[in-house]
């Protein structure tokens, strides 16, 4: 059997994607920061097969068989058929393992759909397809985004945007661009992730953009979303930290907000998880300091500073923070690179 294989870093949203359309189309685009220490590895064995017209696809997680997974990869799988349509002439043998916990809260499904799709891609490369560098990494997003629309992010390091926006004549609702345009502050950005809850999440996120149907507040919410995009691009242009701040932390309560006025409402903020905002609003009132936060669709806590802030950041966290977190955990992370090719 040959292999392939990808090791590919989660990201985390700034502008939020929330709400889509039809097959995986965002109904705002979104810009995110890719992470580093926070990522899947996964690697495919293959080989030829007679080609019957079905799939032969195993899959494990750390080695060990996980069926809570399959059906979500039934879907991908059933989504990137025409992309590529080899699979039905080979047995696949997915392996994935993530450096952070399954259970941590934190979101798997970008990584984990990123490298998927990557190491497909890298399948056809291998069996004769001839896709330039640039085509190869684009194909590789959209192929994410069907198994995950934030997935398509994570292809591209430093920052990625997904979403047709004028702001931006590159970018597609199909797959994500590499943010090429930023101060040198951003590509060396820390997050620090605060582990509130590292329960499942109650509400999937495609239950939650469904509920954007509909929703009373969906139309300002998607303009909302697209000034802050051309706020935010201003913001990371100039390298202007305190409108960074103060566009991210709005987009994150934004997303929250949406959620608990929903038909029907949730709530996925934990008491400890306002606790942590308001130390963070305390503490740059004190200190001047550009620490900041966003939130995932979950209870967990990304606190952004700069690098040269970080000395500083990592005494707040331990001393005032990391009370507020289960069992006192978090995960140091920072902006990375994007996937990395291992086989
Ligand atoms: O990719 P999904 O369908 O899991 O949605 C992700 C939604 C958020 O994480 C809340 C926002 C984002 O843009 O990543």
């Amino acid at each position: 059997m040959q292999s392939v294989s990808w090791k590919c870093p989660s990201n985390i949203a700034l502008i939020k994607y929330w709400g889509k359309k039809g097959n995986q189309i965002p109904a705002n685009p979104s810009i995110s920061f890719t992470l580093n220490n926070c990522h899947t590895i996964t690697n495919i064995r293959y080989e030829p097969k007679e080609n019957d017209g079905t799939l032969l696809v195993s899959f494990a997680y750390d080695g060990k068989p996980m069926p809570s997974f399959e059906p979500k990869l039934e879907t991908f799988f059933n989504n990137v058929e025409a992309l590529f349509p080899f699979l039905p002439g080979y047995t696949l043998e997915i392996n994935t393992t993530n450096t952070f916990p399954h259970s941590s809260g934190i979101a798997s499904s970008a990584s984990g759909m990123a490298a998927l799709a990557l190491c497909l891609c890298s399948i056809e490369k291998n069996i004769g397809g001839n896709l330039s560098e640039a085509e190869f990494f684009k194909k590789a997003s959209n192929a994410a985004r069907l198994g995950s629309g934030s997935a398509c992010r994570s292809i591209y390091g430093n920052m990625a945007l997904w979403g047709q926006t004028d702001f931006y004549p590159e970018s597609d609702d199909e797959y994500a661009i590499k943010i090429e345009n930023i101060d040198s502050v951003f590509k060396t950005y820390c997050d620090t992730i605060l582990l509130v809850d590292e329960g499942e999440k109650e509400v999937s996120s495609s239950a939650g953009h469904a509920l954007l149907n509909g929703h009373p507040f969906a139309h300002i919410r998607f303009e909302e979303a697209n000034k802050n995009m051309g706020l935010l691009k201003t913001a990371l242009e100039t390298g202007d930290l305190k409108a960074f701040t103060k566009i991210t932390e709005q987009e994150a309560l934004m997303l929250h907000a949406l959620m608990m006025t929903s038909n029907p409402a949730f709530i996925l903020l934990k008491p400890n998880t306002l606790a942590i905002i308001q130390k963070v609003w305390e503490y740059r009132k004190n200190t001047a300091l550009n620490v900041a936060f966003t939130l995932d669709a979950g209870a967990n806590v990304h606190l952004l500073y700069p690098a040269e802030e970080k000395i500083k950041a990592h005494h707040f966290i331990e001393f005032e923070l990391a009370k507020f977190c289960k069992n006192k955990s978090f995960i140091h992370d920072g902006v990375g690179m994007g996937p990395e090719q291992l086989v």
